[in-house]
């Protein structure tokens, strides 16, 4: 090739369940009295790019909070993560706000990207990869959610999962308890986790953030509905649904549903389920969190708290834990 050898990413594995896994899921949800369906259905390539859009949206203050930490903190995070780190991102998407991170890393040896959605992840990791040659660069398509293995027989000095955009939050304290131990068991003894928690605060503040003036919010939880009539043959109408996100100061978390606007019957495959008027299906919570709180939620994984930054309003935390080394 001429000008040199571009980099690329070593291995790119998929860990995705079979179709027939998803179908059953999906059933299941629907045929509940409280029916619902699982968040990861969000994210298709469509979903992707929505997400994308509202992660820019001046009302979500989660990504640009969290971006700004990131670049105010970098150094003082590179120099708590040390030399030669392998890291380890969680529902990676662009891969654009650990690069700050990078930078400012001393001879960072490795990044294993971890995602849902195929091709984004593909196009993200191969960017990376030639923007950062003297970095190995794994992607690992998969639902965290579930276990996977990682690349073995990189070598470095510790590893670091990062968890980035308040994702943790959109798993129940259970849930997220398991997940934070499968990070746990990733990234090993003396292992670290830098990871991004949205606080607790004033619930108008919350609720613009999920209830945008631009409708992209909406538009990506209805997205959703588009995404299970494509893939599983679904005759969902979007028309018929609508937007709604609320908080719930009891369970300390913004609840996301569609809700029916009329009486009606949606056929899934073989499976036909009635709507009535009103009638909601769960799509997402995201937990907010007290930064002692979650501290202690972190410590039932093994994780110990190392470093914490937030930002002068309190809205949101970067947090970095580590396992310890024996
Ligand atoms: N992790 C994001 C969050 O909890 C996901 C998210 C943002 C989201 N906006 C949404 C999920 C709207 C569903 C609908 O903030």
């Amino acid at each position: 090739m001429v000008g040199g050898m571009k980099s690329s990413i070593v291995s790119f594995r998929d860990y995705l369940p079979k179709k027939d896994a998803f179908t059953t899921e999906l059933i299941f949800g629907l045929s509940q009295a409280d029916k619902s369906i699982p968040c990861k259905y969000f994210y298709d390539e469509r979903g992707s790019e929505l997400f994308d859009q509202i992660c820019n949206l001046p009302e979500y203050y989660l990504t640009r909070t969290e971006e700004f930490l990131l670049q105010e903190k970098a150094a003082e995070i590179a120099e708590l993560l040390g030399p030669e780190v392998l890291i380890i991102e969680y529902g990676c998407g662009s891969i654009q706000k650990v690069r700050v991170i990078i930078d400012s890393l001393r001879n960072p040896v490795g990044y294993i990207a971890v995602d849902i959605s195929p091709e984004h992840l593909r196009i993200a990791a191969e960017k990376l990869a030639q923007d950062y040659p003297s970095m190995e660069v794994h992607a690992i398509c998969a639902d965290f959610s579930n276990s996977f293995k990682l690349p073995r027989g990189l070598t470095r000095q510790r590893c670091v999962g990062f968890f980035l955009g308040s994702t943790i939050g959109n798993f129940g304290y259970k849930h997220a308890a398991k997940l934070l131990s499968q990070i746990a068991a990733h990234v090993g003894p003396g292992g670290g986790l830098v990871i991004g928690v949205d606080l607790k605060k004033d619930e108008s503040v919350l609720f613009d953030a999920y209830n945008d003036a631009s409708g992209i919010t909406a538009e990506f939880n209805l997205n959703l509905l588009s995404h299970i009539n494509s893939q599983f043959g679904a005759t969902f109408d979007l028309n018929d649904f609508e937007h709604e996100a609320r908080y719930n100061c009891v369970e300390g978390r913004i609840e996301m549903y569609l809700v029916s606007r009329r009486a009606h019957s949606v056929r899934v495959g073989e499976n036909l389920f009635y709507f009535a008027e009103n009638e909601k299906i769960h799509t997402e919570n995201s937990y907010k969190y007290d930064i002692t709180e979650f501290q202690a939620l972190a410590a039932e994984a093994g994780f110990l708290i190392r470093g914490m930054w937030s930002d002068s309003n309190d809205l949101y935390s970067i947090q970095y834990f580590q396992r310890p080394s024996f």
